[in-house]
Parts: C-alpha cells; sequence; structure tokens
C-alpha cells in the first residue's frame, strides 16, 4: 500500500463510526448478556473491532460473564472521575469491555451532566471501533426507549413464554413510538428449535405490522442449552469454553447475519439519519457540552 493510500484509508477510518447495537427485552433473565457478550465475541471472530458497553445500570454482568476484574467502571463515569476509555478492558475473545456498575439507578435517574459523561464517553468510543454492543437493562421507561430508539439498531431479546413475548412487545410498541428510531430486530432465545424461534418471531412481527405499524425483523434464535448455564459457572462465555455446542451455533449464525445486514444498509442512509449522538441529544435536550463536538 502507498503512502496517500495508507492516508486515505486512516483518513476513512477515523471518520467512520460505529454502528451503536443496543440489546434489551422486556422481561429479565431472558438471556439478555449472554446473547450481548457472545454475540461480541462472535462478530469480533467476524473480524469487527467490537466494544462491548455494559449499560445495564441495575443488574450489571458482562464483567462476571467474562470473568474479568476492572478498576473502574461506569460508576466512575457518570460520576466524571473517568472517561469511558480509561474504564476499557481487554476480554477474551477479542472484545474490549466497557464495565457496568450495578445499583447506580437507570439511565433516566441520571443527572444531565452525569448524563452528559456517558454520552461523551460513547461518542468517543464510536471512533474507536466498527461496533458497538450496549447491553442494557430490561423493561420499559420513557428515557430508556428514548435511548433504544437512537441506536442504530435495537435487538429486542424474548423467549418464547407468552409472558416474556407480552413484555417484548410493550417494548417494541415504545420504540416503534420514538421518532426516527432505528432497525428493530428480534431475537428468540431459549427454543427448543428452529422451527420454535420462527414461529414466536412470525407472530410478533405480525402483530407489531397489524397494529404497530411497525416493521421488525426477525434476526434469528438461540436453542435452550445446559452448556450456557456450565459456561456461566466456569465464568468462560460459552462461544469460547463449548465452541461447538448448539447455542454457539446459532449465536455466530446470528453475527454473520447481523454484520451482513449492516453491509447492506447503503451509504447514503447512514448518512441522512443523524448520528447516535445527535439524535440523543434532541432527545434530552439538555446542553451537553458534547453537541458542541457533533
Ligand atoms: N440459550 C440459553 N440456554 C440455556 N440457558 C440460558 C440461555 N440463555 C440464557 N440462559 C440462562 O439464563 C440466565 C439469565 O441470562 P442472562 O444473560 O443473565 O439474562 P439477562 O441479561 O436478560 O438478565 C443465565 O444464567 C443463563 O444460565
Ligand atoms: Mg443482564
Amino acid at each position: 500500500m502507498d503512502q496517500a493510500e495508507e492516508l486515505r484509508r486512516m483518513v476513512q477510518s477515523r471518520a467512520k463510526l460505529a454502528r451503536v447495537l443496543a440489546i434489551t427485552s422486556g422481561k429479565g433473565g431472558v438471556g439478555k448478556s449472554n446473547v450481548a457478550v457472545n454475540l461480541a465475541i462472535a462478530s469480533a471472530a467476524l473480524g469487527k473491532r467490537v466494544i462491548l458497553i455494559d449499560m445495564d445500570l441495575g443488574l450489571a454482568n458482562a464483567d462476571v460473564i467474562l470473568n474479568v476484574n476492572s478498576r473502574y467502571n461506569l460508576s466512575h463515569v457518570v460520576a466524571g472521575k473517568k472517561s469511558l476509555e480509561e474504564t476499557l478492558v481487554r476480554a477474551p475473545g477479542n472484545v474490549i469491555l466497557a464495565p457496568g456498575a450495578s445499583g447506580i439507578g437507570r439511565l433516566a435517574d441520571l443527572t444531565d451532566s452525569e448524563r452528559a459523561n456517558l454520552l461523551k464517553g460513547i461518542e468517543h468510543l464510536q471512533r474507536r471501533a466498527d461496533l458497538l454492543i450496549v447491553d442494557t437493562g430490561a423493561g420499559i421507561s420513557k428515557n430508556v426507549t428514548g435511548f433504544l430508539a437512537c441506536a442504530d439498531e435495537v435487538l429486542v431479546v424474548t423467549t418464547p413464554e407468552p409472558t416474556a413475548i407480552v413484555d417484548a412487545y410493550a417494548v417494541i410498541k415504545t420504540i416503534a413510538h420514538e421518532e426516527d428510531h432505528g432497525d428493530i430486530r428480534l431475537v428468540v432465545n431459549m427454543v427448543t428449535n428452529a422451527k420454535e424461534g420462527q414461529t414466536c418471531a412470525a407472530n410478533l412481527v405480525a402483530v407489531a405490522r397489524r397494529f404497530l405499524n411497525a416493521y421488525i425483523e426477525y434476526a434469528g434464535c438461540v436453542v435452550q442449552d445446559a452448556r450456557v448455564s456450565q459456561a456461566v459457572k466456569r465464568r468462560r462465555p460459552f462461544l469460547l469454553e463449548y465452541p461447538t455446542c448448539e447455542a454457539s451455533r446459532c449465536v455466530r449464525e446470528l453475527a454473520q447475519r447481523l454484520v451482513k445486514q449492516n453491509a447492506r444498509v447503503p451509504a447514503v442512509e447512514v448518512s441522512e439519519r443523524p448520528s447516535f449522538l445527535a439524535r440523543l441529544a434532541g432527545l434530552f435536550r439538555t446542553d451537553m457540552a458534547v453537541t458542541g463536538d457533533l
């Protein structure tokens, strides 16, 4: 590669902002964190520079699943003591983790300046990676779904249980009501087989289309697999501990589909949609310092 080409490549890569993929659910315990961690590893294996941000401010546990110790976490970031970048730790599977902090409340509870500290950090990380995977908490609150709607895509995780599906529908409804929301995709976790995932997704997709006029896409399923819980107990992501298990196969397929979907998005559409941070700034309508950088 000659020097000019190298320079062009560097400029292009610097200008490129990572896609923000938020992972959420209506109900807790449906497997968000496991999907987030293992999807991050599978995407990294496909050559993406992936940063996983554990933003479940209530029950952060990506660091537990990945067995990494961190000195700093999101609580230091929101308090303005550390930048988000300073909290980053290397995790297994070529993933970089921004560790979460449990019990600091919800995104909605943060003060304007605390939230600005966090968002400034996210914008900075968008220049360092290809993909930011954000593990968010479960449930619906106005600001959290507003935040979700700002992501380029939201993966809503559900299980085939009616309670989880009803809660997933409620989350989809709130995101779909937000103006200019990103793509909404569905992952059905803990299915008996692929057919069950498809049936469950087909129903939800049809109901969302009919009653919410919302187009959601089925991203795929992950089967119920005893290896998942075994891996959690061994504190290793299942994709690394049991790479040939059924759940690992499902997550690899999911990553492939999501990465391909990203590649399919025409450049013009991406540039027409305001950046993640511009949308966030609009959402919170605060005088965040970050808006000056947009
Ligand atoms: N595909 C799966 N098969 C079997 N068990 C699973 C699967 N996905 C998640 N689990 C189990 O469910 C529990 C909750 O998962 P977790 O990722 O922590 O959910 P959430 O982040 O939504 O609260 C985990 O401890 C794990 O053992
Ligand atoms: Mg979780």
